[in-house]
């Protein structure tokens, strides 16, 4: 009878495991399902998985704090909950669309952190899609430091940042603007929004306030930067209210 199995074998890629040749037919499709249904095939398969979520979240440099955070471990809040995870279901459809997310409130210790790690977690693990996870000074810090000591090109550092597929600033308008880091993050912000690029925001200033810190830093035309925002993060631009967790945690 005829089995459908070559007498050779061939690497396949998808595992990286050696393997029967099937013809193809019938019954060459149906013994290429059942060997890649098999234990050997389904372990190296989830080898070549886990491997890849610890490449992508040391690749991530997700601070150690911040690895474990998820959104169960997010008290109340149901309702950026819901919301969050309508975005994590939907991630195929906004990725597409480069769409990202602004998570912002006036205090600190409300969340926004944990939440965007969570999201950056999520992303890494359910759609194993490479992030990287930074201040918004450290990342100028980076591109200054490449410049200085020659190490890493800084036009190398600063394409990292436009060209990752998504990336994740935190504390967005933390520390004072300048001519120069307004340059930067023009640039990698609209880099991003053209080539529809996810990027990812916490701040502690809405966007009309950190619109008008930028005005009053002497920033020119501080709306480039904003009105960017509002388009890559469209429909998930979202106050956190609450009280501060780490008062709370104090106590
Ligand atoms: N609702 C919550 N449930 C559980 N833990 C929380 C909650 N809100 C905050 N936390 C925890 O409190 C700590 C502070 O939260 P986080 O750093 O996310 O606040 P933040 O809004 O980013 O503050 P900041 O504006 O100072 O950056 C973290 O350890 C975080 O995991
Ligand atoms: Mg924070």
């Amino acid at each position: 009878m005829d089995t459908g199995v070559l007498p050779e074998m061939i690497y396949y890629s998808f595992c990286g495991l050696v393997g029967p040749k099937c013809c193809d037919c019938d019954q060459g499709n149906e013994a290429f399902q059942k060997w890649c249904s098999g234990q050997e095939v389904q372990d190296a398969l989830k080898k070549k998985r886990l491997a890849e979520i610890a490449k992508n979240l040391k690749f991530s440099e997700l601070p150690v704090h911040w690895k474990e955070k998820t959104l169960e471990s997010l008290e109340g809040q149901e309702n950026l909950k819901l919301t969050v995870n309508r975005y994590l279901d939907g991630f195929q459809k906004f990725r597409e669309q480069g769409t990202g997310m602004y998570l912002w409130s006036e205090g600190s210790g409300r969340g926004k952190t944990h939440v965007l790690s969570a999201v950056c977690n999520e992303l890494i693990q359910r759609y194993l899609v490479p992030c990287i996870f930074l201040t918004e000074e450290q990342m100028y810090f980076r591109i200054r430091e490449a410049y200085e000591n020659h190490a890493v090109s800084e036009k190398k550092q600063y394409r990292k940042f436009m060209e990752t597929k998504c990336l994740f600033l935190d504390d967005l308008g933390a520390t004072k603007i300048t001519a120069w880091k307004n340059e930067v993050l023009t640039g990698i912000l609209d880099y991003r929004l053209n080539h529809r690029l996810p990027t990812f925001f916490t701040s502690n200033f809405s966007l009309q306030s950190y619109e008008l810190s930028l005005q009053n830093a002497s920033i020119a035309r501080p709306c480039r930067i904003t009105s960017r925002i509002y388009e890559m993060c469209c429909g998930f631009i979202m106050e956190i209210r609450g009280e501060d967790f780490r008062k709370k945690l104090h106590f």
